[in-house]
């Protein structure tokens, strides 16, 4: 062994295991314990891997080109790396910036809005049929066909495609929560074949650039060059999962809150100006990604806690967006907050969806508050497991505003 080896023995402490049922359950009660205790937590679940618990040090990591790169690992524990890169999320500058730039079109505030009637369109034809005096399902009715489906319009696919993807992601979420590892990840190589086809497809057939993201990207020129096919197929898999997910375990968790809150229905309808602050406020309070994660390139110290170089370390977002430090009665819903949450990430890496994610919750609450007076939540909820949080399964009565 040479004197290297033996001078950084790994750390060994558990404080945490976000795996848990208890953990997975309630997180918010082992965050606020993590913060006030252990802010930089070790868990020895996964092959070992840190944690930050704390607002002001995950905006650090955030920014920091320097001691972490993303190009190991994103999330905890690591998806196997065999398969296409995620891109832009596993790559750090100067490509990170060069694969931002390039999907910054379709990502951007007017483009985002002139897609706004079809998703409006969606959430109506999905939600009238859920509306009554009867039990509906949330979730398999509502929250997943509508972000595939609105997700697939946002990239330019046709119906066919649109109907392999949810197939696919339907077994790729059911092996999540069932926590079989081995299974998501061949799904999930499934899934990495359906991107490979997509840019094979529109080589061959290319769609309007303008409008079909995987033919726009194959045409870019990018200073005289062009993206190879795996960067295109890498671009394109990142949001055919992240994509919906991600926004359906949020849109889940938007429902519940209604349903818990039946004054803020009304409350939304009669002024629906409150309606992207209450987005807002609720990204914050049940921030559906709940950690993402870095490795550190070299060794770092944060609040006293030395951590060495090529260590998973994840970015709990959930938590900080609770912190107490920043949010006067952080575990409290209020409309007015100077808002500053980091649900979306921060930094570098920010979500390039965040405007597309708004637009689709406030078509959401918009359409639901205008329909229904309460909802009445039957049966237990499932909830979305780490590294997401957000409701996975939801029965309810949606009873109908009657004007
Ligand atoms: C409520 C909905 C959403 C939430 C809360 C969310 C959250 C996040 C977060 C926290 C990150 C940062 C990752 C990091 O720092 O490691 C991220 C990145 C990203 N998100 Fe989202 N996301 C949402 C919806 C979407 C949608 C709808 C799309 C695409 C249509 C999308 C595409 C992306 C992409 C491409 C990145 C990678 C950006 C980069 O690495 O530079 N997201 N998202």
């Amino acid at each position: 062994m040479t004197s290297e080896q033996k001078s950084a023995p790994p750390p060994v402490t558990n404080d945490w295991d976000p795996s848990i049922q208890t953990n997975q359950a309630d997180p918010f009660s082992i965050h606020r314990q993590l913060r006030a205790k252990c802010p930089v937590a070790h868990s020895t679940q996964w092959g070992g891997f840190w944690t930050l618990t704390k607002y002001e040090d995950i905006r650090a990591v955030g920014v920091d080109k320097d001691h972490y790169t993303a190009t190991v690992r994103t999330i905890v524990p690591s998806s196997p790396r065999s398969g296409l890169p995620r891109l832009p999320l596993q790559a750090d500058q100067p490509l990170l910036g060069v694969y931002r730039k390039a999907l910054s079109p379709w990502f951007s505030d007017p483009y985002t809005l002139r897609l706004e009637p079809n998703v409006r369109a969606l959430a109506v034809e999905l939600l009238e049929p859920l509306v009554g005096g009867h039990e509906a399902d949330v979730v398999g009715g509502f929250t997943e066909p509508f972000t595939v489906r609105a997700l697939c319009t946002f990239l330019g696919m046709d119906d066919r495609e649109a109907d392999r993807l949810r197939e696919l992601s339907l077994t790729y979420v059911e092996a999540i929560q069932a926590q079989d590892m081995k299974s998501a990840s061949g799904i999930s190589r499934e899934i990495d074949g359906f991107a490979i086809s997509l840019v094979e497809d529109r080589k061959a057939n290319p769609g309007d650039p303008r409008t079909d993201v995987t033919t726009g990207l194959l045409q870019m020129d990018m200073n005289g060059t062009r993206f190879t096919d795996t960067e295109v197929a890498g671009m394109v898999r990142l949001s055919l999962i992240g994509g919906h997910i991600v926004p359906k375990n949020y849109l889940g968790s938007v429902v519940r809150h209604l349903a818990e809150n039946p004054d803020l229905i009304a409350t939304l309808r009669d002024q629906p100006s409150l309606i992207p602050d209450a987005i807002e406020e609720m990204l914050r309070l049940y921030s559906p990604n709940q950690a993402l994660a870095r490795t550190t390139t070299c060794p770092v110290e944060i609040r006293g806690q030395r951590i060495e170089a090529d260590e998973p370390v994840a970015l709990l977002f959930l938590s900080a967006n609770r912190d107490e430090d920043i949010f006067e009665a952080p575990d409290d819903f209020r409309l007015g907050r100077k808002q500053k949450h980091i649900a979306f990430g921060y930094g570098q890496h920010s979500c390039i969806g965040q405007q597309f994610a708004r637009m689709q919750a406030r078509v959401t609450v918009e359409e639901l508050v205008r329909r229904v007076s309460s909802i009445e939540i039957a049966g237990p909820v499932s909830n979305a497991v780490w590294p997401e949080y957000g409701v996975a399964g939801m029965r309810a009565r949606l009873n109908p505003h009657i004007a």
